[in-house]
């Protein structure tokens, strides 16, 4: 099972010293001041660390250790270890006396798992062709080194300019692991709605099989933001940093030692030590012991990411966080304004908080709204049903549609004040919504202003009106309607003869019938389930190839039995296909193998090797 939420994933990444579970942080550890165990390293959560090659090479003591006995004995840590290779040296100390060939081979010599180039850093106030020309540099360094034999870290580079970390991204791509490098100086000024920007330019040009690594966002108040749009990977050396300085971690910032009462319960320190005897014991030891601690309140934020991608609230989880401090909240809001949306599933397992207007932003949303203008330019008629004139009998009342020759009219229901098509009413996210009730009424009015450019004919519900009995049959629009929203199609794919069995318990519609022959399933989020039946409806109705996951010939036969379609027999897909949505597995010249849901976007599923692409409901044979 593939766990994800929007650009978030629990991910596995093997190395030659096994497997690292993602995301995951990798403590830096200095090999000059190695003062953590393994042993205390793992009881974290560790599972693999990064120290700097650069370091080692140019201490002579640590260099023949190393070539003698590997980077594993050098440290004494058996788990997978990346090595970093000067380039952050150079950036603060300037030039450094080994090329990238050279440092890279050392790095070899002495049996790390994941290898840096070194890249050039770009700095957040370079020219735009200094960026550009350290872009192609770090690329030209990748080509001199790449082998398929090693994994490769290619860092993408390219400061602060987004087309620049787009050409970077697509260069660095060949690399088998792909930090985002550069971001220090903003990470330590604060300025994570440039880091957003960054990290979305970068992510969504890359080759989204690969690892993809922060270099030096070791705080955990970014990690959530980080993970949600694609981050997998973390290093930190702030950890020891805040020790050295007396400081403690938590998840929302760094308290000073001498001014805490006690460590929380979560603390390894808890218990055992009290502040004041940390502050009275020598030096070597409080650092220890902080660092100890430090990097499980690192731990604990990620344990809490994990489980809230499983859960689906990672999305809830960065806004929350985005009030801890006004620099997140900047970053949150740049978040929203770029179009995320093919990325993200097309329903969540929690229901949707509507907060207030920034609400309006949300993927879910956004995609409620265009679907809402596509529903409202058929020309016809819209009337407008308020709030309270909806609620008053929900579902919809069939006053409502009596009232009016309803086959003439679109109908739109207030919904936390924008209007959204009736038929809608049980579907994710519109019944799946808590909602605060704190809205502004001045985007309702810009709202209905908008559908009017739209549609020249909108008028509110007028229950004065009594029209003839030309009731249209609403359960059958209603699935027509969903299906619309799920498969970007205007045809309906239900027909008035069609049986619609409803659960008698709640009188939500739960199977679509033709004669005997089951066409969908309504799920609990209100979208749609094919059978294979539906699925060979579908092929028939849609253009080759919306909505299809092409597979091979050896894969179709498989699928056919039921079974599901893995990424590696993936030949091409539609790339408009939304995460958890239903697709039709077939052959490439659109012969139908199965039905499914894709379990990511079309525009991922080229990229993976590994894994299932579409959990398979039922094979043609
Ligand atoms: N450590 C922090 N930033 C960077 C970077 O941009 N490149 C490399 N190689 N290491 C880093």
């Amino acid at each position: 099972m593939f766990f994800r939420e929007g650009l978030a994933r629990i991910g596995k990444f093997s190395t030659p010293h096994g497997d690292i579970e993602t995301p995951t942080v990798m403590p830096v550890i200095n090999p000059n001041l190695n003062f953590l165990t393994k042993e205390e390293l793992k009881s974290i959560g560790v599972q693999a660390v990064i120290t700097n090659s650069y370091i080692i090479k140019r201490t002579a003591s640590l260099e023949q250790d190393a070539l003698k006995h590997g980077v594993h004995r050098l440290i004494n840590f058996d788990g997978p270890i990346m090595t970093d290779s000067g380039t952050f040296q150079s950036y603060v100390y300037g030039d450094i006396e080994y090329g990238n060939k050279e440092i890279v081979q050392f790095q070899k010599d002495i049996g790390s798992d994941i290898i840096t180039i070194l890249d050039i850093f770009t700095k957040p106030q370079d020219s735009y062709e200094q960026a550009k020309a350290a872009v192609y540099e770090t690329s030209r360094r990748l080509q001199e080194v790449n082998t398929p034999d090693s994994i490769i870290a290619g860092p993408i580079q390219g400061s602060i300019y987004p087309d620049l970390r787009r050409e970077s991204a697509r260069l660095m791509s060949e690399a088998s692991y792909l930090p985002i490098g550069g971001v220090v100086p903003l990470l330590e000024s604060y300025r994570y709605s440039d880091l957003v920007n960054i990290i979305i330019n970068s992510k969504l040009n890359s080759d989204f099989s690969k690892p993809v690594h922060l270099f030096g966002g070791g705080h955990p108040m970014f990690f959530a933001f980080s993970v949600l749009l694609g981050v997998d990977i973390f290093d930190s050396a702030s950890y020891i940093k805040y020790a050295k300085d007396n400081r403690v971690l938590y998840t929302e910032g760094t308290r000073n030692l001498k001014e805490i009462r006690d460590f929380p319960e979560w603390s390894p320190l808890f218990n055992k030590y009290s502040p004041v005897e940390l502050i009275k014991a020598d030096e070597k030891t409080r650092l220890k012991l902080l660092s100890l601690h430090n990097l499980k309140a690192i731990f604990n934020e990620i344990t809490e990411i994990k489980e809230r991608i499983y859960e689906n609230t990672l999305y809830q989880y960065v806004e929350e966080k985005s009030m801890a401090h006004p620099a997140l909240y900047r970053a949150y809001l740049e978040m929203l304004d770029h179009n995320l949306e093919p990325f993200w599933n097309i329903s969540l397992k929690s229901p949707l908080y509507f907060f207030n207007s920034s609400t309006y932003k949300n993927t879910f949303i956004k995609r409620l709204v265009k679907f809402t203008e596509d529903y409202i330019s058929n020309g016809k008629k819209t009337v407008l049903v308020s709030y309270r004139q909806w609620r008053h009998g929900f579902p919809v009342s069939d006053d409502i549609l009596r009232s009016y020759e309803t086959t003439d009219y679109n109908f739109l229901i207030e919904w936390n004040d924008i209007f959204i098509p009736m038929e809608l009413e049980n579907t994710y996210p519109v019944s799946q919504m808590v909602p605060s009730g704190v809205l502004d009424k001045i985007y309702r009015d810009d709202y209905i202003a908008w559908l009017k450019s739209i549609n020249n004919d909108i008028s509110f519900y007028d229950p004065s009106i009594t029209g003839s009995e030309k009731i249209r049959n609403y359960s059958h629009s209603k699935i027509n309607e969903v299906f619309h929203l799920q498969f970007k199609a205007r045809k309906n794919l239900f027909v008035n003869s069609d049986k619609i069995i409803k659960s008698k318990a709640t009188g939500h519609i739960r199977n679509i019938k033709r004669g005997e022959k089951i066409i969908a399933t309504m799920r609990n989020d209100g979208f749609l389930t094919l059978s294979i039946y539906g699925g060979k409806l579908l092929n028939d109705m849609l253009d080759f190839p919306a909505s299809r996951v092409i597979v091979t010939d050896d894969s179709g036969e498989f699928n056919s039995q039921g079974y599901n379609v893995f990424f590696k027999f993936v030949e091409d897909c539609d790339r408009e296909i939304i995460a958890g949505n239903d697709v039709m597995v077939t052959s490439a010249s659109g012969d139908l193998y199965a039905v499914g849901h894709a379990t990511v976007s079309g525009k991922e599923m080229g990229f993976y090797r590994n894994g299932i692409a579409v959990k398979v409901h039922e094979g043609i044979n």
